[in-house]
């Protein structure tokens, strides 16, 4: 089939390069000409494991090309998805303007009829919007497909070519029997529904899985007041097949370009139609107050104290394996600490330069090169991503190079056994059991 992908952000491109890999030919469209010029010479403008080689296989194989040149996209394609952005807006609605704009882009170049996809996350009613403007500019005919998608970042290839499921949203049968048909190849779980439930199938997806962590997330500041363990409880509540284990991890909290996005968003929705999602805006207050649980525990042991306390601080992306670094905790994390007058020693091993970027300038952070050299010298350590790297840590040198050996687990990454040879302070998030002994080690360290 031959494709057109509007938008190369971690959607638009991890799919136009896996729709090549399924043998179409697909071409990615982005206004960005830096974007495209960094695809041409071979290059991935974000950092996902396994993009670059197969975005190089795809192109040399002569079924993926990169252009900013939308209409000569259109023109060669049977089916045009669009995938551009929705930040949001001030009021936590999707900004549609980026789509819309696309849409008035395609309608003005189509070339006979075309199957047109929306695969960026929009509220419910936006393809309907999208049908509007491109019915109000053309004359030609064409058919619309809501196409959410459910990849994560830094595992985007594997979802994509292993997805749970495809949603297809459709009022017309033979164009998603079209749709179908492309997706055969990934799984035999096709849903075709119509295209509002097709939308809001995206919104209550990542808006459950946001419900899920914020709930394991309070269900582990209970257990370190009532001395239970958050790991052993997620675990045993997993194996209820009604659960299922994922998504069960506590920690600071979620970040990311999805979930804060997507739950305002709905949120918005709701309140657009009169409906107030109150469970849903606990789900959000929750995962705001829970990033805070890092700083909390740091007063704790300081007595409130932080002015002229050195913090490094392990991890600056969202999550781990990407360099996204958008709402991720650590802002908000570091921010607070250098306003309390604490000096910042921090270190990621890919998204320092996004991260810089984002936070701007602050003389109260000094930037890294290695997970050590942030460590050396530091009243106390805050891990707050679980890249491997850390995971995987020296403990015993880690221990011998902090001024103090205080260590604030805000992933739970460290295990019973890795801390038995130890001597740290050692924080975590619902696990009481393995801070034993915290506040008499404190009360000598005499701060
Ligand atoms: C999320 C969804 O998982 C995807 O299905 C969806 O396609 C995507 O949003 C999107 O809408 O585009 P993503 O934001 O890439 O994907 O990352 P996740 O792996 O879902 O993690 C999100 C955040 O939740 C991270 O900050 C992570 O640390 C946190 N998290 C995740 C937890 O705190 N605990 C967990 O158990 C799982």
């Amino acid at each position: 089939m031959n494709i057109t992908v509007i938008g190369t952000g971690y959607v638009g491109l991890v799919s136009g390069i896996c729709y090549a890999e399924l043998g179409n030919r697909v071409i990615c469209v982005d206004k960005d000409r830096a974007k495209i010029d960094t695809l041409l010479g071979g290059g991935i403008p974000i950092y996902e494991p396994g993009l670059q080689e197969l975005s190089v296989k795809n192109r040399e194989a002569g079924r993926l090309s990169y252009t900013i040149d939308l209409q000569e996209a259109v023109r060669q394609s049977e089916l045009v998805i669009l995938a551009v952005g929705t930040p949001s807006l001030p009021s936590g609605e999707a900004n549609l303007s980026y789509i819309e704009q696309a849409a008035a882009e395609i309608a003005d170049v189509m070339n006979g009829h075309k199957i047109i996809a929306v695969k960026s996350t929009v509220p419910v009613g936006t393809n309907e919007r999208v049908r509007d403007i491109i019915r109000s500019r053309t004359s030609e005919s064409f058919d619309s497909i809501s196409l959410p998608e459910f990849l994560r970042e830094g595992s985007a290839l594997q979802d994509t070519m292993h997805p749970d499921r495809i949603i297809i949203g459709a009022d017309n049968h033979e164009a998603a029997e079209t749709i179908a048909e492309l997706h055969r190849p990934l799984t035999d779980r096709i849903v075709v529904t119509d295209i509002r439930s097709a939308e809001m199938i995206k919104y209550a997806s990542n808006a459950f899985l946001a419900t899920k962590i914020s709930f394991v997330n309070e269900i582990a500041n209970i257990c370190e007041k009532v001395g239970a363990d958050v790991t052993l409880v997620a675990e045993g509540m997993g194996y209820d097949k009604r659960i299922g284990h994922a998504f069960l991890k506590a920690g600071i909290g979620y970040g990311g370009s999805c979930f804060p996005k997507d739950t305002r968003a709905l949120i918005q929705i709701a309140g657009n139609v009169d409906y107030e999602f109150k469970l849903l805006r606990a789900v959000v207050e929750v995962n705001q107050d829970q990033r805070f649980s890092v700083i909390r525990k740091l007063e704790t042991i300081f007595d409130g104290r932080l002015e002229g306390k050195t913090i490094a601080v392990w991890g600056l992306a969202f999550k781990p394996n990407t360099d996204d670094v958008r709402e991720s905790p650590a802002l908000e994390i570091i921010r607070h600490l250098t306003r309390s007058g604490a000096h910042v020693k921090a270190y990621d091993p890919i998204a320092i330069s996004n991260f810089q970027s984002m936070y701007g300038e602050d003389s109260g952070v000094e930037w890294c090169g290695g997970a050590m050299e942030a460590a050396a010298g530091a009243d106390a350590l805050c891990l707050l991503t679980e890249w491997d790297e850390f995971v995987q840590a020296d403990l015993q040198e880690l221990q011998s190079i902090l001024r103090k050996p205080i260590l604030i687990d805000g992933r739970n990454v460290f295990k019973e056994e890795d801390l038995a040879e130890t001597t740290f302070i050692y924080y975590s998030i619902g696990r009481p059991r393995l801070n034993q002994g915290v506040k008499e080690e404190i009360s000598a360290l005499h701060y």
